[in-house]
């Protein structure tokens, strides 16, 4: 009696849903509302993701993509030392962007290794913590793509071939902070009471990329230092949901605010590298970089840097089979190549891939995810059960 009592309340609660879907349902700018809505399935069935890390950083292509704030900030030795010995006594940061040349960018060809690597997704780093867009904001005059370095629309150029030449979904990272933007700076000396920088720079900016790019990922970052209330995110998110032209296919993380990371948002990202070992049931995401110490370019790394293909690998197994999706990181150089040990990373983990792709696109976690006893077999489901063995190394 009391199953068929329970039943029946289901039931109701069903058929309101669908009334509310079928009327004009608006998602409402507060997080019950907004975490309210299904991630758009695609994102799960996707899988692997590509991101990349390009810059003003791409430039000094030294110490990580944190260079500008590490040197001027931090004031760390190595980077101080660095410009002591290489560059003029006054060379500024903004000195960077003029080298940042992109010579060699061919977005057809970065789509055609992107493809290789048998990746569903791309997020592309449109905006750092630099400030510095990869596209010709309005937002940012003169501190930019086009009127600076490449003189090109980079995230143009990149989202028209993505589009063109594979299925790859074509997203977009957006940091929210610009460490040294006066505007910013001035709102964090006022404890984050006044809102210039969000109302007069990062929002608009952020519009003006969904609005133009049509991206199926904002994965948004530089959250941290305050609350989702500064951002405004919530009011962003609903207009995002409810009327954006991307309002049905885009999915976004949880770096909306210090408050919010790791609780709120589409899927989580909580922290970089985040792998949490165990199935979890709300859908995350791992982001790792393929040179362990940086995501930008490094000019000095080492082979043992960059993460071997068995460790590539199990990584995408473990991810995978306890509910997440993996982004790996690649960093092109200043003058636009993919360098050759990326190449051959993304290329290897396609031809796996090609043979072992039915365990991982479209799966769903199973009952198990692992062996306990040999700790490298991870499963997976389709309709029946998929077992991902490495052999021991
Ligand atoms: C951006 O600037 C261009 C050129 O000045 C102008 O044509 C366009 O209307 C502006 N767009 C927005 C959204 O302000
Ligand atoms: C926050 O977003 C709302 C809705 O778009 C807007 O009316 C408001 O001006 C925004 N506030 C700031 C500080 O940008
Ligand atoms: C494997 O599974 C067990 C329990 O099923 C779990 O405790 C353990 O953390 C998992 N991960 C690894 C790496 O063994």
């Amino acid at each position: 009696m009391e199953k068929t009592i329970t039943l029946s309340v289901v039931l109701t609660f069903f058929v309101v849903t669908n009334i509310l879907n079928v009327s004009c349902f608006k998602y409402e700018p507060n997080w019950e509302s907004l975490d309210s809505r299904p991630l758009p399935s695609w994102y799960d069935e996707a899988k692997i993701g590509i991101f990349i890390t390009w810059g003003v950083f791409s430039v000094p292509s030294f110490g990580t993509e944190w260079f500008w704030w590490t040197w001027k900030e931090v004031k760390n030795p190595a980077l101080v030392d660095f410009m002591k010995k290489n560059y003029r006594p006054d060379f500024t940061y903004p000195d960077f962007a003029p080298q940042f040349t992109a010579e060699f960018f061919n977005a057809n060809e970065w789509a055609e290794i992107l493809k290789s690597s048998g990746a569903k997704y791309v997020v592309l780093v449109s905006k750092h913590h630099e400030g510095f867009p990869l596209w010709p904001s309005n937002y940012s005059w003169n501190w930019n793509a086009m009127d600076v370095g490449p003189n090109r629309d980079i995230v143009g150029e990149l989202a028209k071939a993505v589009r063109s030449k594979t299925d790859i979904h074509f997203g977009m990272y957006h940091s929210l902070l610009e460490w040294f933007n006066p505007l910013y700076i001035q709102d964090r000396e006022n404890g984050f009471k006044t809102q210039d920088f969000v109302r007069t720079k990062t929002m608009p900016e952020l519009y003006e990329l969904v609005n133009r790019y049509e991206p199926d990922i904002i994965w948004s970052d530089g959250d941290w230092t305050t609350t989702d209330v500064y951002w405004n995110a919530t009011n962003f998110l609903a207009w995002l949901y409810n009327e954006s032209p991307v309002k049905d296919k885009v999915c976004v993380n949880d770096r909306w605010g210090s408050n919010i990371r790791c609780k709120h948002g589409g899927f989580l990202n909580c922290n970089d590298k985040y792998n949490p070992g165990v199935l979890n049931k709300k859908k995350w995401e791992n982001c790792m970089e393929m040179d362990r110490y940086s995501w930008g370019y490094r000019r000095n790394a080492r082979l043992a840097d960059y993460f071997s293909m068995h460790e590539l690998l199990s990584e995408v197994a473990e991810t995978v089979s306890t509910g997440g999706n993996i982004l790996i990181n690649i960093g092109p150089t200043k003058d636009g190549m993919i360098i050759p040990i990326y190449q051959e990373r993304l290329k290897q983990l396609g031809s796996w891939l090609g043979v072992n792709g039915e365990a991982i696109y479209g799966s769903k976690p199973w009952s198990h995810q692992n062996d306990t006893i040999t700790k490298n077999i991870w499963y997976t489901s389709q309709i029946a059960v998929n077992v991902i063995i490495f052999p021991l190394i």
